[in-house]
C-alpha cells in the first residue's frame, strides 16, 4: 500500500508484542529511516533506533524498540520532526509494524546524550514493534476526528482533503484547518491560548508537520506539485483564531 492509501487506515498502536523485530526487519527499518525526506533542509537531524530508553514506558507491554528523534534547534525543527516521523510511521505500517508517537515521556538524559545530533536537542520518539491489536482501520468512520466543515473552511471537500483530515495529532487535539483553492491548499494552525511559548516550541508545531506530510502526499495524488509556497492569498484568508502556516501548490 502507498502512504496515501495508508492514511485512510493507519492508527496509533499502543499494544505491542514483546519480542524484538528480527535482524532483517530491523535492517529494513534502518534503511527506511535513511530514506526519509525532510521538510526543511536547514535542520540537521539524527533519528536513531534503540531498544532501551532507560525508563519504564507507559505501555502495558514494553515496546521492543523506539525511534528517537533529535535535531538542531531552529524555528522549523518541530514541524520537520512531525513531517519526517509521520512519513516513517506510515512506512512502518506498510511493513506490518505498529507505531505510536510518544510525547508524554522522554528517554533518560544518558540515552539522549548517546544518540543526540551535535549541538542539538531531543524532540520526540516513536514506540515501535509488531502490533498485538489490529494494525489498520477498515473504515474512515473509525477515526475520531473533527467534522469536515470545521477542517475545511473553504473550497471543495475532496478525497485528498479527507486524507489530510485523518492526520494524527498529540492528544488528538487537531490544532488546524485548511482552505482548498484547487491549485493551492492553505494550511492554518490554531492560535495558542497560552502565548508564553513561541508556537514553534509547542506540540502543535509537531502536529502541523504531520499534517503537512499528509497535505504534500495528498496534493501530489491530486495532481499538484506538492511543494511549499508562502502566499498572500493564503495569509489574507486566515480564519479567525488561526495563524497562516503555508500553502502547498
Ligand atoms: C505529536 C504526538 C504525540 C503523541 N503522544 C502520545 C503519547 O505520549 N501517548 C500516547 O498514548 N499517544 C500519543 N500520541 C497518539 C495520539 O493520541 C493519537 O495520534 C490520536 O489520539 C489520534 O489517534 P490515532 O493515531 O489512533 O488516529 C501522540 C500523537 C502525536 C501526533
Amino acid at each position: 500500500m502507498t502512504h496515501y492509501e495508508l492514511m485512510f487506515k493507519r492508527r496509533s498502536v499502543r499494544h505491542f508484542r514483546p519480542e524484538p523485530l528480527d535482524e532483517a526487519t530491523l535492517a529494513e527499518v534502518r534503511k527506511a529511516i535513511k530514506r526519509l525526506r525532510p521538510l526543511f533542509r536547514n535542520v540537521r537531524t539524527r533519528i536513531t533506533l534503540v531498544d532501551d530508553i532507560g525508563i519504564e514506558p507507559m505501555f502495558d507491554v514494553m515496546p521492543p524498540h523506539f525511534i528517537i528523534f533529535t535535531s538542531t534547534k531552529k524555528e522549523t525543527h518541530n514541524m520537520n520532526a512531525g513531517y519526517m516521523l509521520e512519513q516513517l510511521s506510515l512506512e512502518l505500517a506498510g511493513m506490518g509494524i505498529g507505531s505510536c508517537f510518544v510525547e508524554a515521556q522522554r528517554p533518560t538524559k544518558e540515552i539522549i546524550d548517546g544518540v543526540c545530533v551535535p549541538n542539538g536537542e531531543y524532540i520526540i520518539m516513536l514506540a515501535i514493534g509488531r502490533p498485538n491489536m489490529t494494525l489498520l482501520r477498515d473504515s474512515t468512520v473509525k477515526f475520531d476526528r473533527m467534522p469536515k466543515e470545521q477542517f475545511l473552511r473553504k473550497g471543495e471537500y475532496t478525497e485528498a482533503i479527507e486524507a489530510c483530515r485523518l492526520a494524527p495529532s498529540g492528544h488528538n487535539s487537531q490544532p488546524w484547518c485548511m482552505i482548498n483553492e484547487g491549485e493551492k491548499l492553505h494550511i492554518y494552525s490554531k492560535k495558542l491560548a497560552d502565548k508564553s511559548h513561541p508556537i514553534h516550541q509547542t506540540l502543535d508545531s509537531i502536529d502541523i508537520g504531520i499534517l503537512l506530510y499528509h497535505v504534500v502526499v495528498s496534493a501530489r495524488e491530486a495532481g499538484l506539485d506538492g511543494i511549499q509556497e508562502f502566499t498572500l492569498e493564503g495569509s489574507k484568508q486566515a480564519p479567525e483564531g488561526f495563524y497562516y502556516i503555508t500553502s502547498i501548490i
